[in-house]
């Protein structure tokens, strides 16, 4: 098993002003903790692109993330910002996540096409789009937990990434 670090970042005007209560990071947490993986860093910001790439940036910086989630924004409300905001920090796109979250969303609810969510990598952490309900969020997430390791074991370089081929 390899430990994962995570960051879980909320993307609402309303969670980041206290008019409501953020639901969505605490349940992802939940769902990083029954994996046994760290959640590592946590923050609400409003859906605006600087404030998006600021945590992106700086959780990935700073070598200690290797998965950011990031929670809302992925629709198409006018305010809804999150993948643009990733696509412009990220170096290396990775569809397939996105894809394959899309497609298993879909035998849920076919409102999973509304979701513009993107996934890619900065520097060694690996950013992924996820939607902003709670539900929506760990369904997610669930799709493409079960590859995570092995993709930060190929981020880091790690030998026992062979092992996994
Ligand atoms: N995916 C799953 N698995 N379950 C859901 O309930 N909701 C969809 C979609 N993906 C949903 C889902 C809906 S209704 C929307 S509008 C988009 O995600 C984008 O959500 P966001 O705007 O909250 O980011």
């Amino acid at each position: 098993m390899t430990l994962l670090r995570i960051g879980i970042v909320t993307v609402s005007d309303r969670s980041s002003s206290g008019e409501r209560e953020d639901l969505s990071g605490p349940a992802l947490e939940q769902a990083v903790l029954s994996k046994g993986w760290n959640v590592v860093e946590k923050t609400i910001v409003p859906d605006e692109k600087l404030d998006i790439q600021a945590v992106l940036i700086g959780w990935s910086s700073n070598d200690g993330v290797d998965v950011i989630l990031t929670t809302g924004g992925t629709g198409f409300a006018p305010r809804d910002i999150t993948p643009e905001a990733t696509k412009e920090v990220i170096d290396r796109e990775t569809p397939g996540l996105a894809e394959v979250m899309r497609a298993e969303s879909l035998k849920i609810t076919k409102h999973a096409v509304l979701s513009r969510a993107v996934a890619g990598i900065r520097d060694n952490t690996l950013i992924i789009n996820l939607p902003g309900s709670p539900k929506a969020a760990v369904e997610n997430f669930e799709v493409v937990a079960p590859v995570l390791e092995h993709a930060v074991q190929l981020l880091r370089d790690d030998p026992k990434a062979e092992d996994n081929h």
